[in-house]
């Protein structure tokens, strides 16, 4: 601190020759730096709420160990709707008994299995209560890829921490991950504007969406 205040002082100096013009765009330098980090990253830390989820899961060893790839936990009933993410009696067959020795397994075993709990996932593309949306339309119909939405989930090794923003109570996936709202990613956000542009983009090829895509009912209930 002892530089700037020997700056300011030089500065203060400089104003008995100079004028005001020199302190004031100093302070509102200063300012603006301040307020830089206040926004850019004070205020996402602040923002957002970290959680764990129960235990980790690691989709690389289920990949690898099931029969039917992502089908085998993320499946659609027969009625179309889709069973999203998986309950314990689609893990109870493998882990009736520990298979190994991770310190996750095992408390998957004691905690949840033995128990007959269901273990309390974080959903980190869920939406807010008022938006509708169907896994059929868009996986099956549109033959849009999980990856699109959702990132690279399915082939990681550890579910990341879940962040809640603390604001509106929505996941950091829907809410986006850069605060300025720039997106690398098509997956880095899910607001009404990203499914807009998609279902935009869709209709030009195809008029079911085009013609429909501005009605509010089409995506709210
Ligand atoms: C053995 C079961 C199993 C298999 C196989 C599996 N998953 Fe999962 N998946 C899970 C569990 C458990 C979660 C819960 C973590 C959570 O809350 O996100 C999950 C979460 C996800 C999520 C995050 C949903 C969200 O928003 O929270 C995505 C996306 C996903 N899986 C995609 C895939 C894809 C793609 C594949 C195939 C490559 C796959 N999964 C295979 C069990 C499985
Ligand atoms: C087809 C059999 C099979 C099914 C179904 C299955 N698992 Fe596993 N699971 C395994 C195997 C194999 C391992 C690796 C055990 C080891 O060597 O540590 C494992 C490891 C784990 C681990 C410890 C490693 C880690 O961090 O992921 C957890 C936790 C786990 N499974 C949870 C689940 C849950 C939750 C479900 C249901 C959504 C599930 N498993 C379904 C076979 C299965
Ligand atoms: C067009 C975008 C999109 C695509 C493609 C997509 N999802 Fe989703 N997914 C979503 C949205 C949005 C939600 C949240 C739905 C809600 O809150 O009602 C979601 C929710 C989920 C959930 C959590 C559901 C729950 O609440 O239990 C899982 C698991 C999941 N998706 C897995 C997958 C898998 C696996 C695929 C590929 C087969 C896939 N998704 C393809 C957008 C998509
Ligand atoms: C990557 C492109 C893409 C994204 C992102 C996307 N959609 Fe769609 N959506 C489509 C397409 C394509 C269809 C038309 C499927 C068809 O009927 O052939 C569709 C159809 C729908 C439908 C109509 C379903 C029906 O039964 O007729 C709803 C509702 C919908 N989307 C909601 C959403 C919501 C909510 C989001 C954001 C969370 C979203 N979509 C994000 C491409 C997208
Ligand atoms: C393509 C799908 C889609 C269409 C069409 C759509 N919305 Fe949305 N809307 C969403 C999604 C997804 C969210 C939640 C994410 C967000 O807040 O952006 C949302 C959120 C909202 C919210 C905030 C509610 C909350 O709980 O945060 C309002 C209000 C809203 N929409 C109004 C409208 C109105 C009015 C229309 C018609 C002019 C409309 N929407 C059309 C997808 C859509």
């Amino acid at each position: 601190m002892n530089t700037l205040d020997d700056n300011v002082k030089d500065t203060l100096n400089g104003e008995q020759k100079n004028g005001a013009g020199g302190p004031i765009i100093l302070f509102f330098v200063i300012g603006l730096f301040l307020s830089l980090i206040m926004g850019w990253i004070i205020f996402p830390k602040l923002l957002y709420s970290k959680k764990k989820q129960p235990i980790d899961f690691n989709h690389v060893v289920h990949n690898d160990a099931v029969d039917e790839g992502c089908e085998s936990c993320h499946f659609f009933r027969d009625d179309g709707s889709f069973a999203g993410v998986p309950r314990l009696e689609q893990c109870v067959d493998c882990h009736e008994e520990a298979q190994g020795e991770t310190a996750d397994e095992i408390k998957f075993v004691e905690e949840y299995v033995a128990k007959d709990k269901e273990v309390p996932w974080l959903i980190y593309s869920r939406q807010p209560d008022c938006v509708f949306f169907s896994h059929a339309a868009h996986v099956i119909k549109a033959e849009i890829n999980c990856a699109v939405c959702h990132g690279h989930i399915g082939e990681s090794e550890h579910l990341k921490v879940y962040e809640q923003n603390r604001i509106t109570g929505v996941s950091r996936d829907i809410w986006g991950r850069n605060i300025a709202g720039i997106k690398k990613n098509t997956w880095d956000r899910m607001k009404m504007d990203d499914c807009a542009k998609c279902h935009k983009e869709a209709g030009k090829k195809e008029d079911s969406v085009q013609t429909r895509k501005d009605a509010c009912f089409v995506c709210h209930k």
